[in-house]
């Protein structure tokens, strides 16, 4: 290789390791997680850890379906698989 070729291979890796680092430090600043838990109180501590989630899942409902005693906020995100934001802990 001549030296041309090398020092522009060495260019090119070097914004290839830049755009890396850049990328790395993206995920890495992400904000915290914010959204509740799963809480530990009576009504949840079933659906810790026994099923898996998705059967757990079915159960979520009874309480917090629509009209029922905790329905869900005003603009709740869809739905779909509580325990992937509502984290088991
Ligand atoms: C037997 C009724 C019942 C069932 C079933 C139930 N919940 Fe709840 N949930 C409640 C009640 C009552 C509250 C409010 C009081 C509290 O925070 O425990 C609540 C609160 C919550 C909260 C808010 C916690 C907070 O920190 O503000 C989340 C999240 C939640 N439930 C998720 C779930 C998920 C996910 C399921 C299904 C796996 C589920 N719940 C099943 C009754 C229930
Ligand atoms: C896409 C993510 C997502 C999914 C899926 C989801 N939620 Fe939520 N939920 C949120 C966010 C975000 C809030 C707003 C308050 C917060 O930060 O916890 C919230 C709020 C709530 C609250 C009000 C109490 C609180 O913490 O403010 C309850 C109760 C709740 N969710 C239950 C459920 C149940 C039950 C399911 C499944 C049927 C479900 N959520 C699915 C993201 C989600």
């Amino acid at each position: 290789m001549d030296k041309k070729n090398r020092k522009k291979l060495w260019v090119m890796n070097s914004i290839f390791a830049l755009i890396c680092g850049g990328i790395l430090v993206f995920l890495l600043s992400a904000p915290e997680e914010t959204t509740s838990a799963l809480p530990k109180d009576e009504d949840h501590i079933k659906f810790q850890t026994k099923q898996g989630k998705k059967e757990a899942e079915k159960y979520c409902g009874e309480c917090h379906d629509d009209g029922k005693d905790v329905p869900l906020p005003d603009g709740h995100p869809p739905k779909y698989r509580c325990l992937f934001c509502h984290k088991r802990n």
